[in-house]
């Protein structure tokens, strides 16, 4: 047996020479800095499948410029691990563009691994005014706005229609629904992204933002999480589950199992972004027809999301700099900001859009979606946004299980992120 491992490794190190040779040979044929030539595009996990029928748009029309598609996984935190890893390899990193959540661009700006974009390339005045914060970092453009997303409460409408109730605008009147009128129908009452990873973050700083409170100020220097606002918040969630209004099996959920646990019919409320809601409604769907969507409720009256969303960034390494950049303008052209809505079911960052008679009348949920956008906060910016949301989510995952009160868990996030905040 042992010759066939000595084999194996000859041909492994066999293999990685000739990469080696292979990757070393691409590089000495850039023609120069900012040329134009193939490109590899990562992005989280196509959610609605879309992005393939996009892209095969422009391969049609830039033979020389070619897009590999790269999808790494689902969830946001290992989609994140995916990228630092590959460009921690600096010149052997694979990805030219990357489609980064909008809460990384600090990070990646200040670490090195993306480059400061010319603001006259791209049409950026005609997007939501929200979006473009979320790509710059120290005054500086490093990514274009592509995707925005705002959290909508999905409710049954049928259900509530039954019982003569209106959607929740508020905790209380949420709260109520999900305790009394969710078990008549056999149904778990409110569920979101409990799961600890990037979701449960984005819930825990809508439910603290919602109360009036936040958790870092300016850009990451100062940690403002000690308030009322951040004990309401979090005692929101941790009631929930304590109650049984938020099912524990809903401390599993990411973004996919809270969609489908809705679109299979066995949740009254459900917090996610706009594309559940279309996917819910779509033919085929045990709830289509049966589903309403209206802006997250607060404690006493509307509440506030987080803004979502995804923003496009050329690779510090990207070894042709002048095709990312007309790519990321292809991507956000007019035409395909109309197909991320129409075919991926995903927020445009384009402003115009929202207003387009023949959309709205196909997409009802437009105007609200737009509003939630509008007043969208966004998360903490900091260049060490990663750490913070790994401290968010292990101390909302320790108040939601009852492992920490409410209290305790403000001032140990305060603590921690103490440690983050110092530069
Ligand atoms: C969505 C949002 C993104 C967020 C993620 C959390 O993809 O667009 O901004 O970080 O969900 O799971």
């Amino acid at each position: 047996m042992r010759w066939i491992h000595a084999a194996g490794r000859g041909l492994l190190v066999l293999v990685v020479i000739l990469t080696g040779y292979v990757a070393a040979g691409a590089r000495a044929d850039e023609p120069h800095a900012g040329g134009r030539g193939p490109l590899t595009v990562a992005t989280a996990g196509d959610l609605t499948g879309y992005l393939g029928s996009v892209l095969d748009g422009w391969n049609r029309t830039h033979p020389g410029e070619k897009v590999t598609l790269v999808e790494l996984p689902d969830s946001a935190d290992e989609t994140h691990a995916q990228m630092a890893t590959d460009l921690r390899g600096g010149d052997r990193s694979r990805f030219d563009v990357l489609n980064i959540d909008v809460s990384w661009t600090s990070e990646f700006a200040a670490q090195g691994w993306i480059r400061p974009l010319a603001r006259d390339r791209f049409p950026l005045d005609t997007f939501l005014p929200p979006v473009v914060d979320t790509a710059t970092y120290d005054g500086q453009l490093y990514a274009v706005p592509y995707v925005t997303n705002a959290g909508l409460l999905l409710y049954r409408k049928d259900i509530l229609a039954k019982e003569g109730a209106d959607p929740p605008r508020t905790w209380t009147e949420l709260e109520r629904a999900a305790k009394t009128i969710a078990p008549k129908y056999g149904l778990d009452g409110y569920a979101g992204q409990f799961l600890p990873y990037e979701g449960l973050t984005v819930n825990a700083a809508e439910a603290v933002y919602s109360a009036g409170g936040s958790i870092l100020g300016d850009e990451g220097e100062r940690v403002t999480v000690n308030s009322t606002g951040a004990r309401e918040g979090i005692g929101f969630l941790a009631r929930g589950v304590r109650e049984g209004w938020i099912p524990k099996r809903a401390l599993t959920y990411k973004e996919e199992e809270s969609k489908q646990a809705f679109q299979d019919g066995r949740l009254l409320f459900l917090r996610n972004w706009p594309y559940a809601y279309v996917g819910a409604s779509a033919k085929g769907s045990p709830v289509a027809g049966k589903i309403g969507a209206v802006p997250l409720p607060g404690p006493d009256g509307p509440g506030t999301s987080v803004l979502g969303g995804s923003n496009l960034a050329v690779s510090t390494h990207a070894r042709y700099p002048d095709s990312a950049a007309r790519l990321i303008a292809y991507l956000t052209s007019e035409r395909v900001q109309r197909q991320v809505l129409t075919r991926g079911a995903l927020p445009p960052v384009r402003a115009d859009l929202y207003e387009d008679p023949g959309l709205v009348r196909e997409f009802p949920y437009l105007p609200t979606l737009r509003e939630s956008v509008r007043t969208a906060a966004p998360r903490p910016k900091s260049p060490r946004y990663d750490q913070v949301s790994l401290v968010v989510q292990a101390v909302v995952r320790d108040a939601m299980t009852g492992r920490q009160t409410p209290e305790a868990a403000v001032r140990r996030l305060a603590r921690e992120l103490d440690t983050l905040a110092r530069r």
